[in-house]
């Protein structure tokens, strides 16, 4: 896996080490840190588009991790939690940018499956690793500067009033398994919108617009919502009513995120380039609130989803042991697993 904002959060705090040489093919240095500033790391800066350029270190960080359960006292209280090798947070991750993150997870767990998401990391064209099935850990997030024009033409607009729906899907048959069965239709329950480009090679945006306007307390409040496998760019962000027209959407360079807040009675707008086909979540990161239904599935370019050979055996071998487990399981699904 390739790394893209994860290592932004490590290097801010050892930058000094990266300007120093780190990062191979860094002849020329455009500019230098100071005492009082860290932006610069040799030919890369804090304003690099790390969508679009990324340094290739060539360097492996290898770790291991293993899932356990503890005891907790996050707030006074003692109580069963899940760790990352008995703490919380556990312990971190440091890598530089450019570098490959190679990461075993061990589950120790006694009853209860799991599986690791990674935040900041678009894991693009390479969907099979987001492993959003059953748990959604970490959570970093970014902004870089930069001038983008969100082109509107020939755009797939979504909407998505939020609904009591819950999305739940049965883990023995997670959106990618059913796609590469050739099964195109998707059970209601997982809360599928299917998003196709209509225009080859070209660049394509879609937006979707997130409207909070439940009648339950649901939409008297604000919603973290989280995009995988894209950033996106709001378009929008209002806390009144959507109108229906664009008229209210900011085009030039609006401000990118993978999770904005969707304000309490109002709206919330986001474009997002369909670059990067896969099956991807949009959710509030509230867990329990994802799962009362604030929580959706895009299945993007659907007929350009690939993953490779190799990885497709160790996710099937996954699937099985899964299923295999899972018959005898203790505990019984009660919903998403987000
Ligand atoms: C986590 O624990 C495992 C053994 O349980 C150990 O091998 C590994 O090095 C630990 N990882 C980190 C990052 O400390
Ligand atoms: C395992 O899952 C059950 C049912 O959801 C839950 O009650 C229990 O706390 C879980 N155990 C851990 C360590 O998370
Ligand atoms: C709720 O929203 C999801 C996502 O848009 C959709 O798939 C589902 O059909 C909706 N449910 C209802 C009852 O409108
Ligand atoms: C809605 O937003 C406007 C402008 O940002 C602000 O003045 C107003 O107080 C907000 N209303 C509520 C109910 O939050």
């Amino acid at each position: 896996m390739r790394i893209g904002w994860f290592f932004l959060f490590s290097l801010v705090a050892h930058s000094t080490n990266v300007s120093a040489g780190r990062i191979e093919g860094c002849e020329k240095r455009l500019c230098e840190n100071t005492p009082t500033t860290r932006g610069c790391w040799g030919q890369y800066s804090i304003e690099t588009n790390y969508y679009t350029t990324a340094p290739d270190t060539g360097n492996t960080v290898e770790v291991w991790l293993s899932v356990e359960e503890s005891i907790c006292n996050q707030d006074g209280y003692e109580r069963p939690c899940m760790t990352f090798n008995g703490t919380m947070p556990g312990p971190p991750i440091m890598a530089d940018w450019g570098d490959t993150l190679k990461i075993h997870v061990t589950n120790r767990m006694e009853s209860n499956g799991t599986s690791v998401h990674w935040h900041g990391v678009h894991l693009r064209n390479s969907n099979e690793w987001d492993g959003s099935r059953k748990l959604d850990v970490g959570r970093i997030t970014g902004t870089t500067v930069e001038d983008i024009n969100v082109r509107l033409t020939h755009t797939a607009l979504f909407q998505w009033t939020i609904n009591s729906s819950s999305l739940v899907l049965d883990w023995n048959k997670p959106t990618l398994q059913q796609i590469f069965d050739d099964e195109s239709v998707f059970p209601t329950p997982y809360n599928v919108v299917e998003v196709e480009k209509t225009h080859g090679d070209q660049d394509e945006w879609a937006v979707l617009v997130i409207e909070n306007t439940a009648a339950t307390f649901f939409g008297g409040i604000a919603h973290p919502i989280h995009f995988h496998g894209h950033d996106f760019w709001i378009l929008a962000q209002k806390n009144t009513s959507w109108d229906g027209s664009s008229t209210s959407f900011q085009t030039t360079n609006p401000v990118r995120r993978d999770t904005a807040v969707l304000p309490a009675h109002g709206y919330l707008a986001l474009a997002f380039q369909l670059d990067n086909p896969g099956a991807w979540l949009v959710h509030c990161h509230i867990a329990w609130h994802s799962s009362m239904g604030l929580a959706l599935e895009f299945v993007e370019s659907q007929d350009s989803i690939s993953v490779r050979r190799g990885h497709w055996k160790t996710l099937d071998q996954t699937c099985q042991t899964w299923s295999a487990w899972s018959k005898g399981a203790p505990y019984l699904q009660d919903d998403s697993g987000i």
